[in-house]
């Protein structure tokens, strides 16, 4: 049979191309590491999200060595927490789902990007090898304010990285004369213990306190401060831990000043 020099040149250029398209889809299905939607991470009745173990206090939560786990709750318009914090070069397993109509859940530049459908739970799990900041959007319109639906992931160097919280306990006032304290709670939610300083300074005075926070626990720092020692009037007080700070005011009242009534009343005379 004879073929002609066209055809022949034809047949092969269609031959590379059906291979090419093959080779193509082939690498787009395994190479990159794309996985398809699926009720991997299981299902969720959406009426009982706030009492879910997982979701009823979404965030980030440290599981093993270079290992976090992060529940994210999305919603019309926002996603809970709005800002996510992790560390750069370990693992991270989002856990995503929704409060009530289909969302997305999309980490701009990066392979993240799932559907978010009331009643499942989308899991991905992904390495960010550098610290970055990237965009975290809605994908799927979702009614009015779609176009406003939008987190912000934070990878920080690891370390730079940690998960202490401080709150701070304090009284607004304290009559001239009395003690009164300032309690601080330190909660780390990394499974290694932290070993820190809190630091409470107030008017011109300050105190420091070593403490160790077991991991995955909470420590209470008491600070007792002496009205004497500060004198009448307002008192700005600060607490720090690492890089956390809380403040706040203490006001040093004068019993005989009367005051705001009740308290003072009761007294008779400076102390
Ligand atoms: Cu949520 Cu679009």
């Amino acid at each position: 049979m004879n073929i002609h020099t066209y055809e022949k040149a034809w047949l092969v250029a269609a031959m590379v191309l059906i291979v090419g398209f093959m080779a193509t889809i082939t690498y787009g299905a395994v190479g990159p590491g794309i996985a398809m939607i699926d009720d991997d991470g299981g299902t969720i009745d959406p009426a009982e999200i706030n009492d879910h173990e997982r979701f009823g206090e979404p965030g980030v939560e440290h599981v093993g060595d270079d290992e976090y786990e992060v529940a994210v709750v999305a919603q019309a318009w926002s996603y809970t927490p709005e800002q996510i914090e992790v560390p750069a070069d370990s693992e991270v397993t989002f856990y995503v789902t929704s409060r009530d109509v289909t969302h997305s859940f999309s980490v701009v530049g990066t392979n993240v990007n799932t559907m978010v459908i009331p009643g499942q739970i989308s899991e991905m799990t992904v390495r960010f090898d550098e610290p970055g900041e990237y965009g975290i959007l809605c994908n799927e319109y979702c009614g009015e304010y779609h176009h406003t639906m939008e987190g912000k992931l934070n990878v920080v160097p690891e370390d730079e990285f940690d998960l202490t919280e401080l709150s701070v306990d304090a009284p607004s006032e304290v009559e001239a004369g009395n003690e009164t304290t300032i309690t601080a709670n330190v909660s780390n939610g990394m499974q290694e213990d932290l070993e820190t300083t809190v630091a409470l300074e107030i008017g011109d005075q300050g105190s420091e306190r070593d403490v160790t926070v077991p991991g995955d626990g909470s420590e209470e720092v008491e600070f007792t401060v002496d009205s004497a020692e500060l004198g009448e009037g307002d008192h700005d007080w600060t607490v720090t831990v690492d890089d956390y700070e809380e403040t706040g005011t203490l006001t040093v009242v004068n019993a005989t000043d009367g005051g705001d009534g009740s308290a003072a009343s009761g007294g008779d005379g400076d102390a």
